[in-house]
């Protein structure tokens, strides 16, 4: 047969990085990971005092503008991130068209994708303001398309958004609130969602993200950019973890059941992992994970549950996966999904909306990686388009269907 490489001009050499390990894909000023260390910055501020002394504006506001705020900017911010929280009401009709048993990150993926066609200033992608404005909006946005989804899923009346409310509670109250019925937001819970908030927003390029600037580089709509990185973020390796943590821990059911988890997890003829734990970047505890082992414990005290049967698993788990010789060997500790589930849980967000919270999170840097992409695209435009091994067959005669067999 004819060997086609002979009849193509040389392309050069390329690399062959399955998983893209060792390639960086672009230059960034947004995040910065040091997997040896354990260390997580936004803009050069460790990810701990963001989370522990800041709230959900600064680091939205630092991941989009390179700064923390001052209070004027700060306020500023406050105003254009609440001022768009509401939907076009005809996307709402959007959410009915979906089978009663949808999984919500599925409605997400619809629903974000369509705002394209909503947000019509977004295609300009060369203007500067026509930019910043698809990505504030995106924020303001995505609480309120998230707890649409969650509340179409089970037949519950929509909640609008309050705007006197900051921008977790104000999810939590769109989320739980009863049209007919009082409902105060607890200002613990609604501070532990935010520190989840803060944590989540960004991690440089993984799937989801690279996906949204890959998106990104052809000059599609944002709108459509960030349905891509919805889409990347579902998949259980990667935001859908969370979810798989906690019907993990539910699945081995008891302490005394942990060594035969371990040992499914070890053996390679067996596809069981231990979800939540090991990290691409992360060869050591993942610095989130600190932070939200903190919050977890804080919010079941906060609400007096005093024995939590997962808690008491995923604790037993972590201590003696963090001791075992096969996961200290490869680098396998707690990521930031492990302790999050049994919070969420607790915070009484249902399991098939981790993910889409983990989405409502990741869209801050998101749209920030995508603006960084799109600045630089106007720069020097660079389509993102990888090569391959080819490894199929060369060039074969055509068969006519009678001759086939
Ligand atoms: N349980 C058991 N073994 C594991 C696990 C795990 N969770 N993770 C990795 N390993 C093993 C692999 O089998 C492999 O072993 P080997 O060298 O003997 O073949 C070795 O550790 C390296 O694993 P890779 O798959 O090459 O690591 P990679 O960097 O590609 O994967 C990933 C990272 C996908 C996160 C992986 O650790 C995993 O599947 N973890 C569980 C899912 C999870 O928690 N995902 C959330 C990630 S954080 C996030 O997205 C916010």
């Amino acid at each position: 047969f004819l060997d086609i490489r002979k009849l193509q001009p040389s392309t050069g050499i390329c690399t062959y990085d399955p998983g893209y390990t060792s390639t960086g894909s672009c230059s960034s000023t947004i995040t910065y990971i040091d997997g040896k260390e354990g260390v997580l910055l936004y803009r050069g501020y460790n990810i701990e005092d963001l989370a522990e002394q800041g709230d959900f504006l600064d680091s939205a506001y630092l991941l989009l503008m390179n700064e923390l705020p001052t209070a004027e900017q700060k306020a500023t911010f406050e105003q254009e991130i609440t001022m768009h929280t509401l939907v076009h009401e005809q996307l709402i009709h959007f959410y009915k068209g979906f089978k009663h048993d949808a999984h919500p990150m599925a409605i997400m993926t619809g629903v974000v994708g369509a705002l394209s066609a909503f947000e019509p200033y977004a295609a300009d992608i060369a203007d500067p303001a026509s930019r910043m404005r698809s990505c504030l909006r995106m924020i303001s946005r995505m609480p309120t398309l998230a707890a649409i989804a969650y509340r179409t899923s089970r037949g519950y009346p929509i909640i609008y958004p309050r705007n006197d409310l900051d921008y977790a509670s104000r999810f939590l109250h769109m989320m739980f609130a009863w049209p007919t019925q009082k409902y105060d937001v607890d200002p613990v819970l609604a501070r532990a969602l935010e520190k989840i908030l803060i944590l989540h927003m960004d991690h440089e390029q993984n799937a989801s993200t690279s996906t949204v600037r890959t998106a990104g580089s052809s000059q599609a709509n944002p709108f459509a950019c960030i349905a891509s990185g919805i889409a990347a973020l579902w998949g259980p390796a990667h935001g859908g973890a969370n979810e798989a943590v906690l019907r993990m821990l539910e699945d081995i059911g008891s302490k005394d059941r942990i060594p035969e988890a371990l040992a499914r997890a070890k053996d390679k003829k067996d596809p069981f992992r231990l979800m939540g734990f090991g990290h691409r970047v992360y060869k050591t505890f993942d610095p989130r994970a600190k932070v939200m082992r903190k919050v977890c414990h804080e919010v079941l005290e906060h609400l007096q549950i005093k024995d939590d049967a997962l808690l008491d698993i995923a604790m037993e788990l972590e201590n003696v996966a963090t001791h075992d010789p096969y996961f200290v060997q490869r680098g396998l500790y707690p990521n930031v999904d492990f302790y999050s589930g049994i919070v969420l849980r607790a915070l009484g967000v249902p399991l098939d909306m981790f993910t889409v919270l983990f989405a409502v999170s990741r869209t801050c840097g998101w749209v920030a990686q995508w603006k960084e992409m799109a600045e630089e695209q106007q720069r020097t435009p660079k389509i993102s388009r990888p090569r391959q091994m080819y490894t199929g067959y060369m060039l074969r005669p055509y068969v006519p269907l009678g001759d086939r067999y």
